[in-house]
């Protein structure tokens, strides 16, 4: 199995090599139209090192089978490796327990598991929810539908001009009625970090709990579970340079095990009869059917690869790159920054005055530049702008100054086409 090759014995920022951590990134060798792949949509989804790729194959072509279920070898096997990356997803989040650590099959569903769960048991008509304008539809569209079915009251917090979160009138909306915030740690259409440790203490302090959105806060940052305080915390792998086809939906123990299944089949269940059945506790009771078994330990892969070259050492690379970025797209004539947030991931948002954001996506692909355009599965957050799409680049740790650069003049060709 291949292990990560960017650093050598040291995480130190200096020993951060973003031209070796290229070279375990298969797919960065490609051309697209004979220009060479400059990838900026890990947003999105990020590209796979090729330790991941690596434990997915012995995955499969070495000890499958279904896990929880054989008394023989591969399945032995197999469900040590599953619950390995369990035990790996514990620690890179310093969860308390691997109980406390759910598998889905993306981040969405671990949203609407809580919606439907949580949500159905403990809300009530007339209590409120709290989200905020800038979420993921995702973060979004489960809690109408708990609207629309429970008659609760959805509240949306505003943010400001540059994409901060309006925290005065968060407070102000906080109240005894607040029964669930459900906040993004990390916008996906802005880029704005969100304060999430205050916001998760003022809703504890008015009693509700808190339900945080890591998608785009987890490949970037380290991420510590007890530290927040989070009720809830979800992530995609596949952002996290891990497969698709698993999410991770973290839990506090007890709040889980007094949360009922939602979804009924194999492996949830202690014992099933036609008059009776009774659960598992957390994690295994929301865990109903045959799980995404190599795709839980491509993730593992995933965090072990991180984790070698160091989530500090990667979030002060990315920063590096989005002030460069900031600084390098600011000068261009026309051109607007949607989100310029006090703090910031390494995700920008724009559009240009002289062309729409899927010309803008279609030319530079013709420049081998990967970007994603479009609404983002944000359109709250569009209609706050004004805007019905922007162009976002959006950087993993393998992305470098030069490859901003080559976006730069991608946007160049964009303006001298259009303008
Ligand atoms: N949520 C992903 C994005 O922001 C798909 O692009």
């Amino acid at each position: 199995m291949s292990t990560v090759t960017a650093i050598a014995g040291d995480n130190s920022a200096l020993a951060f090599d973003v031209e070796r951590i290229r070279q375990d990134f298969p797919i960065l060798k490609q051309q697209v139209y004979g220009k060479p792949l400059v990838y900026l949509d890990s947003g999105a989804s990020a590209q796979k090192p090729q330790a991941v790729i690596d434990a997915m194959t012995a995955g499969m072509d070495t000890y499958y089978a279904n896990v929880h279920r054989g008394v023989h070898a591969m399945s032995q096997r197999s469900t040590e490796a599953y619950e390995e990356a369990r035990t790996k997803i514990a620690s890179f989040l310093n969860a308390r327990s691997t109980n406390e650590i759910v598998f889905t099959r993306n981040a969405t569903e671990g949203i609407n598991l809580v919606a439907n769960s949580y949500g159905r048991t403990f809300l009530q008509a007339g209590d409120e929810i709290i989200i905020s304008h800038m979420e993921h539809h995702a973060n979004i569209v489960p809690w109408q539908l708990l609207r629309d079915n429970l008659g609760i009251v959805l509240r949306v917090v505003p943010v400001d001009d540059d994409g901060n979160l309006d925290m005065a009138a968060y407070a102000d909306m906080l109240g005894p009625k607040t029964k669930l915030v459900g906040m993004t740690h990390v916008s996906n259409s802005l880029g704005t970090i969100v304060a999430i440790k205050d916001v998760i203490r003022m809703a504890h302090d008015a009693g509700a709990v808190v339900l945080v959105d890591g998608c785009q806060a987890v490949p970037h940052t380290a991420v510590d579970v007890q530290d927040l305080d989070a009720d809830f915390y979800v992530f995609a792998p596949h952002k996290l340079y891990g497969p698709t086809g698993v999410g991770v939906l973290y839990g506090k123990e007890d709040i889980l095990n007094d949360m009922p299944p939602w979804q009924g089949g194999g492996d949830m269940i202690m014992s099933v009869s036609f008059d009776k059945t009774t659960y598992q506790k957390a994690p295994l009771r929301f865990e109903a059917g045959t799980p995404p078994i190599v795709e839980a330990i491509g993730l593992g892969a995933a965090i072990d690869y991180v984790s070698a070259i160091g989530m500090e050492n990667i979030a002060a690379h990315e920063e590096g790159l989005l002030h460069y970025a900031t600084d390098r797209l600011s000068r261009i004539e026309g051109l607007r920054i949607i989100g310029q947030a006090q703090e910031k991931a390494a995700i920008v948002s724009f559009v240009l005055d002289c062309a729409h954001p899927h010309d803008i996506g279609t030319i530079v692909d013709r420049g081998g530049v990967a970007i994603r355009t479009g609404h983002h599965c944000a359109q709250p957050v569009m209609d706050r702008y004004g805007v019905a799409a922007t162009a976002r680049a959006s950087f993993g740790l393998y992305n470098t100054r030069d490859e901003v650069d080559v976006l730069a003049d991608a946007i160049d060709a964009v303006r001298e086409m259009f303008a």
